[in-house]
């Protein structure tokens, strides 16, 4: 089992409003491809942000891969689940798309010939994004599209075994959305996506949760929950 959440409750510190997360279990395994749903405010940010050891859980427990989450195993839970963020402004901050893309890595390369061998990395998962030709480029002056894939170079490099994608759809126009959909149908990593996007979700997703004010609604096949417009309707979506 990659992840294991069980009866998380998770609140803001200081936050006036009680649990944002109340009580949610759920499991993901070795590359599955799970879409979590919910309207704005549901709690769907707040969730990967818990599972990355950021906000502590008030109850409950999380393990990735088997390994209680607490303070001495969030370095090695950090290497296991990648976060892609809603925002790529967040995630970029070099001068250069590749020194963004390289970052990650070579603070763990303890050698010249890991530091090499990252070098053909990152033109390797470039050039699978499409993206080798802008390597050189400024992060923020890219596209929209553009930071979207760099940003998520950067998190693939670190071969995390699972992936987490908040909204990765959100500011696309739809062509780039097309193209992102297309990539992430081509990668082998297990994934978490965040999204109010069905379509994105029904394309690419076997499995989805439904999260509603902070609860887990509905956890099972895509089909089902995509197709249950009363459900859906009632959590928002
Ligand atoms: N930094 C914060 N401090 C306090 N409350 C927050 C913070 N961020 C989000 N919240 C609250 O947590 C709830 C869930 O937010 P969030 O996880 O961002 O939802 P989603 O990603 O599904 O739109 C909302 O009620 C929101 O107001
Ligand atoms: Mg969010």
């Amino acid at each position: 089992m990659l992840l294991k959440v069980s009866g998380l409750s998770v609140a803001y510190p200081g936050g006036t409003e009680g649990h944002v997360l109340e009580d949610v279990s759920f499991s993901i395994d070795e590359g599955e491809r799970v879409a979590l749903l919910g309207a704005n405010g549901a709690g769907k940010s707040t969730l990967l942000l818990a599972l990355l050891g950021i906000l502590e859980a008030h109850s409950g427990s999380i393990e990735v891969d088997g390994v209680l989450l607490e303070k001495k195993s969030l370095p090695f839970a950090r290497r296991r689940l990648g976060l892609l963020f809603q925002d790529p402004d967040d995630q970029l901050f070099m001068p250069t798309v590749y020194d963004d893309v390289v970052f990650g890595p070579q603070n763990y390369a303890a050698s010249p010939a890991e530091a090499e061998s990252i070098a053909q990395r990152a033109e390797r998962i470039l050039e699978k994004l499409g993206i080798l030709h802008i390597k050189d480029r400024m992060s923020h002056k890219l596209s929209g599209g553009e930071k979207r894939l760099a940003a998520l170079a950067s998190v693939l490099i670190m071969e995390p075994g699972l992936l987490l994608m908040d909204e990765p759809s959100a500011y696309l126009d739809p062509r780039a959305r097309r193209r992102l959909i297309a990539l992430l149908e081509t990668l082998t990593e297990a994934y978490l996506i965040t999204t109010h996007d069905l379509e994105l979700a029904r394309n690419l997703c076997g499995r989805c949760l439904l999260l509603h004010k902070g609860r887990l609604r509905a956890d099972g096949p895509a089909s089902d929950i995509i197709n249950d417009k009363k459900m859906l309707e009632e959590c928002g979506l």
